[in-house]
């Protein structure tokens, strides 16, 4: 196979390299385009640019491939928690036991949030969104931890990470209890990371949540399913950020604002809320799948499509089983489960959907479990925050650890008015419609 690739501009041609990822992946290297022609690349919505070269996660979107650090989902998934997981995604490596205790410690030693800092939920109305306390919480966290400014941040990187880690289940459990009015939980130090999150979100101070292994077990999972996804919008944003050179945790938090939106994390709120909508219109979801092919309804079938996967999504496969066996589990026959299992087969056998390579995501299920759970739904994409931030971490890493690090600054084609002279107050007139 050739090693470059010939672009022709005006008669003249140029050679470009290609440059070979470890799967085989093929990228016509641009990075001397405009120098040598005074062109640039036009890729709105970037689906055919890669932003970076990356060591984290390969997705093969045609096979319906996720593997983090060369690992298959479905081996993590079967036999990995998120807390290894994580490790695993942000080291490179899986961690020996004595790796995997001294992360586990740390991230122990770390859960607590500066006392100073539940001042600052009182600040948010009792209705504001957790994903905006999620993010405010995170970046107020710089301000507590001053040697993350400095030089020195490389040899403390790891009790960052830590603390990012474990505290954003601490911050994320607090702005539950603070919609609630209820008092803050601490964590406990004999508890694992997702058993602890469950005690500090339904725990009462006279009487502690009742851990349930299979539910445990279920959030974990969920947690480890979304630990990274490569060049996401959130993730992209991160390494944007960190770019610059901006702290982990301003970078991490610009990353839950990227992904609070419905197209991105959000959908997993706004699939349940579909669901739920659909059951109280009584439409047993064919009305439903009408609105969503048409393009002036508005309407969009959440939890459908991908914009990487173009057959199946692994993780959907993984998480519907993870669904049906936590409903038998805690005896809850849930009416959404079955909208959204009649939904899928419908649009299974649609043309419109089969056409555009639709076909259920990581979110189409994950809901259905939190709910059962008892995860109020303004709560799911904090808990797909909290699960993303082992990736955003190792991609922030890879910024960090470049030789040649470069501010991330794209380009644009300039479409607006062209040559215009400044006009003085007084001479302006009113604009026309
Ligand atoms: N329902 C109905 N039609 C859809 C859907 C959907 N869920 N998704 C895509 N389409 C249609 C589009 O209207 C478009 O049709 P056209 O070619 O006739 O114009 C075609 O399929 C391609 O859609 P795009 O929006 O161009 O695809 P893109 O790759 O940009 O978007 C996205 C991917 C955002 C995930 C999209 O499929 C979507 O909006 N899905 C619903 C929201 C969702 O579930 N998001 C979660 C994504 S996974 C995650 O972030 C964890």
């Amino acid at each position: 196979m050739s090693t470059t690739a010939t672009l022709e501009i005006d008669g003249k041609k140029y050679n470009l390299p290609i440059v070979v990822g470890t799967e085989g992946e093929r990228a016509v290297d641009v990075s001397t385009l405009r120098a040598a022609t005074g062109h640039i690349t036009l890729d709105e919505g970037y689906g055919n640019t890669g932003s970076c070269k990356s060591a984290v996660t390969f997705i093969d979107g045609e096979k319906g491939i996720l593997r983090y650090r060369g690992i298959p989902i479905e081996e993590l998934a079967d036999q990995s928690t998120f807390i290894e997981t994580a490790y695993l995604i942000i080291y490179g490596h899986l961690p020996t036991s004595a790796e995997l205790q001294r992360f586990s410690d740390l991230l122990t030693e770390n859960q607590n949030l500066h006392e100073d800092m539940k001042y600052h939920f009182n600040g948010f109305p009792p209705n504001a969104h957790p994903m905006a306390i999620l993010s405010a919480m995170i970046n107020a966290n710089s301000c507590f931890y001053p040697g993350l400014m400095g030089p020195e941040v490389r040899n403390e990187f790891d009790i960052h990470v830590a603390r990012l880690i474990s505290q954003v289940r601490t911050i994320a459990a607090f702005s539950y209890r603070k919609s609630r009015g209820y008092p803050y939980i601490y964590p406990k130090r004999d508890l694992k990371y997702t058993a602890n999150f469950l005690h500090m979100m339904f725990s009462q101070p006279y009487d502690d949540y009742k851990l349930i292994p299979e539910v445990v077990h279920a959030l974990d999972l969920i947690f480890l399913l979304h630990a990274d996804h490569e060049q996401n919008c959130s993730t992209s944003t991160v390494r944007m950020v960190a770019s610059g050179q901006a702290n982990l945790f301003a970078s991490a938090a610009a990353g839950v604002c990227a992904l609070w939106g419905h197209l991105h994390g959000g959908a997993n709120q706004a699939v349940v809320e579909m669901l739920q909508q659909i059951y109280d219109s009584g439409d047993d979801g064919s009305k439903f799948i009408t609105a969503a092919k048409d393009k002036t309804s508005g309407k969009r079938l959440m939890g459908f499509g991908h914009r990487v996967y173009k057959n199946h999504d692994p993780r959907a496969r993984i998480i519907k089983k993870a669904c049906d066996d936590i409903l038998v589990k805690l005896h809850i026959n849930d009416p959404l489960l079955d909208i959204a299992k009649r939904l899928e087969e419908v649009a299974l056998r649609e043309s419109y959907f089969i056409e555009r390579k639709l076909y259920p995501n990581v979110d189409f299920y994950s809901g259905i479990i939190m709910r059962a759970i008892g995860i109020p739904v303004e709560m799911f994409t904090v808990m797909f925050a909290i699960g993303r931030m082992p990736g955003w971490i190792a991609n922030f890493k890879e910024i960090m650890e470049e030789k040649q690090s470069r501010i991330y600054r794209p380009r644009q084609v300039y479409i607006g008015p062209v040559n215009q002279t400044y006009v003085p107050r007084p001479q302006r007139k009113p604009r026309t419609v």
